[in-house]
């Protein structure tokens, strides 16, 4: 459904970000695409959203294909009416406006549906946004705005969602309960999902296929069973040693050595 091939990015016209980066989510999935801070996976996402001329970037070589189509050159508007949808990091609401409010906001590119139908739709998945639906998103917890981030998106009726770190400063719990909508947002409503974290353990269970990205470009890819299994990623990723233990600090000159070898 979405391929990216050899992507590459340029902030500001001297800033090289993706260096050939090359992925493909296929219809109905679940990808996962993990990697440290500064790795380039918000980049990505705003490549293939284009939302990068915002902020002065631009796709410099590759190509980015939706259905089939080249979109690596759309503007912003067009590609969400293609059906991606983009769920920015630091769950953007808009704060002044109730919970139903940004609701209703979300469906502004549908014309067709009844908007009725999809809020009830979206409190179903959600029921704490439906017992907050009158009060201001700014007031909500962090995990509502979260929540509300992803309700909005589905009003939108994306056939594609891609989620930018949706766990990022929330309570383990939280994060498990919201993982679980997600998946079950796939499964019931066939949305396919691009899904952006630093969370390795809790993005490979639930995604079907994952990459791991390093300076823009990505080094490892596998079903989450083998990459679970994968000396590298359980000590970098999952913070486990071969017995399955924590990792100490003190084995930190390895972890470069390995790390480096790695990237
Ligand atoms: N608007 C921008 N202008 C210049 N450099 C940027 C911009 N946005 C991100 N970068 C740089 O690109 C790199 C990757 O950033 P980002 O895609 O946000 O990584 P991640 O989301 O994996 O943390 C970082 O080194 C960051 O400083
Ligand atoms: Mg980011």
């Amino acid at each position: 459904m979405l391929a990216l091939n050899n992507v590459e990015v340029i902030y500001n016209d001297v800033i090289l970000v993706l260096k050939g980066m090359s992925l493909q989510v296929p219809e109905g999935k679940i990808v996962g695409l993990l990697g440290s801070n500064g790795a380039g996976k918000s980049t990505t996402l705003k490549a293939i959203s284009g939302l990068l001329k915002a902020e002065d970037g631009e796709v410099t070589d590759g190509n980015i294909q939706f259905m089939g189509v080249d979109i690596q050159h759309k503007d912003a508007s067009d590609i969400v009416k293609q059906g991606i949808f983009q769920v920015m990091e630091g769950r953007r609401v808009f704060e002044h406006l109730t919970v139903e409010e940004n609701l209703i906001a979300g469906s502004y590119t549908q014309s067709n549906i009844n908007v009725r139908d999809e809020i009830e739709l979206v409190y179903g998945y959600f029921p704490r946004l439906k017992e907050r639906r009158h009060q201001t998103a700014g007031y909500l917890s962090g995990g509502e705005q979260q929540m509300l981030a992803i309700g909005r998106a589905l009003m939108a009726k994306p056939k594609l969602m891609m989620l930018d770190e949706p766990s990022l400063g929330l309570a383990p719990l939280l994060v498990v309960e919201i993982f679980n909508i997600i998946k079950r947002i796939n499964k019931e409503q066939k949305t396919t999902i691009l899904l952006v974290e630093q969370n390795a353990n809790l993005t490979l269970s639930v995604a079907d296929y994952a990459y791991i990205m390093e300076s823009g470009r990505i080094v490892l890819e596998g079903n989450p069973d083998d990459l679970k299994q994968n000396a590298d990623v359980r000590e970098f990723y999952l913070g486990l040693t071969e017995v399955g233990q924590r990792k100490s600090y003190r084995n930190v000159k390895h972890y470069k050595r390995r790390k480096r070898w790695l990237s």
